[in-house]
């Protein structure tokens, strides 16, 4: 064999093996892009699946890196914050209760998990009582990078054990007014008399300027005995089909005068086939009381708006007063018996109108904003 045959021979070898070897190359490349693609597709897949678990349980979820930031959320965590894309904000600016910024840092010091830390949030001027379970976040080797978060809304709740304990004490109230009322009522009604008798004597005007206090005093000592009566009297509904349009014509005619002469506009916008079963006497009541509190949330007059809607099954009715509003503190207090923040009032409007509506199963919130208005909805089942 000739060299020369012999290099032309070595060089198809070469040529051969280079071949193979970038063949075998690029499969490999490309067998290693494919079990990554793979990969990132099973990843994805695993993320979205645990995404939607977690999206999935009705508690709040959050979670943060070990300087407090947040790096996940859940939906319900969105649902009960009101904001979307909390991630990237420090958990101390969400949650400003001192107690639960210590809990978080001792989690994340001392490993330690802590259930049902109670705490309280303002969403939309809201107050939500939100419940928070805290554990540590651990990673592999242990240690701890951030902290994970479960939030309960607990606002229904205590929402409806503030109405338990509310209907606890107005049973007691109960018990007790029947008893004292009628008793206090007869002496009263004895001083009344023997004052007015004096004063018929005419006795010097000193004396009659003390007996007209006298008297001013018993009458409205008498109205909250009258109250105390009515409150404890137990429930009879005569329940019949009312026309809401026709109920409220009635409650304008009897309101009319004092409106007028407080300069207050009355604007009713009710619907003509809005019908419940219910106490006509009992819910004008109750609707008076709302319309009087209204007039007397004003100073300078003003309007009231009664609006009615028929909704699932039963009605809303809405009273929007442009009066002095009522103050964040007192709000959870306007319910309760004898609470007033009048210098006349006996505070027992609202509590007799709550319990009024409850008995028709229907319910009755409100909403106030400080020297803007107050508005009061009440829903009535249709029967
Ligand atoms: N529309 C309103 N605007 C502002 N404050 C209100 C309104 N309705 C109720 N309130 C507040 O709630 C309190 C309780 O109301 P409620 O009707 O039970 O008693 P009252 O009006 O004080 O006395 P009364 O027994 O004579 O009705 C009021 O004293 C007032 O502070
Ligand atoms: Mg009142």
């Amino acid at each position: 064999m000739s060299i020369s045959l012999l290099n032309q021979y070595l060089e198809m070898v070469m040529f051969l093996t280079i071949g193979y070897i970038t063949g075998r190359l690029v499969e490999l490349d490309y067998e290693k892009q494919k079990s990554l693609e793979t990969k990132v597709v099973e990843i994805t897949k695993l993320q979205n699946y645990t995404k939607n678990i977690v999206d999935s349980i009705n508690s709040g979820v959050l979670s943060t890196n070990s300087n407090f930031i947040i790096t996940s959320e859940n939906k319900e965590a969105e649902i009960i914050f009101g904001v979307k894309g909390l991630v990237g904000s420090n958990i101390n600016s969400i949650f400003k209760d001192e107690n639960v910024i210590n809990i978080f840092n001792q989690v994340k010091l001392q490993k330690l998990h802590f259930t049902d830390i109670k705490t309280e949030i303002i969403v939309d001027n809201e107050e939500k009582y939100l419940s928070l379970s805290i554990s540590p976040l651990l990673n592999i080797l242990n240690k701890v990078q951030g902290l994970v978060i479960i939030i309960h809304d607990k606002s229904r709740e205590k929402y409806l054990e503030a109405q338990a304990v509310r209907a606890d004490r107005l049973l007691a109230i109960e018990e007790l007014a029947s008893g004292i009322a009628h008793e206090i009522r007869n002496p009263l009604g004895i001083i009344k008399t023997i004052s007015q008798t004096l004063k018929e004597e005419k006795v010097d005007d000193d004396l009659i300027e003390g007996i007209d206090i006298i008297i001013k005093e018993i009458d409205r000592a008498n109205k909250v005995i009258d109250g105390l009566l009515n409150f404890s009297r137990p429930m009879e509904n005569e329940m019949k089909e009312i026309f809401l349009n026709e109920l409220f014509k009635e409650v304008a005619l009897i309101t009319n005068k004092y409106l007028g002469k407080q300069n207050v506009n009355l604007k009713l916008h009710v619907d003509e086939d809005a019908n419940i079963i219910g106490d006509k006497e009992k819910l004008k009541q109750v609707f008076i009381n709302i319309i009087f509190n209204g007039v007397q949330s004003m100073d300078n007059g003003g309007t009231i708006t009664i609006n009615t809607e028929i909704i699932d099954n039963g009605v809303s009715i809405s009273f929007i007063d442009t009066g002095m509003g009522i103050k964040k503190e007192d709000l959870g207090k306007i319910f309760n018996p004898f609470f007033t923040t009048k210098e006349q009032g006996v505070g027992l409007g609202l509590s007799i109108s709550h319990r009024i509506i409850q008995d028709h199963k229907g319910y009755m919130t409100i909403d106030s904003i400080e020297s803007k208005g107050t508005k009061i909805d009440i829903y009535l089942p249709k029967n």
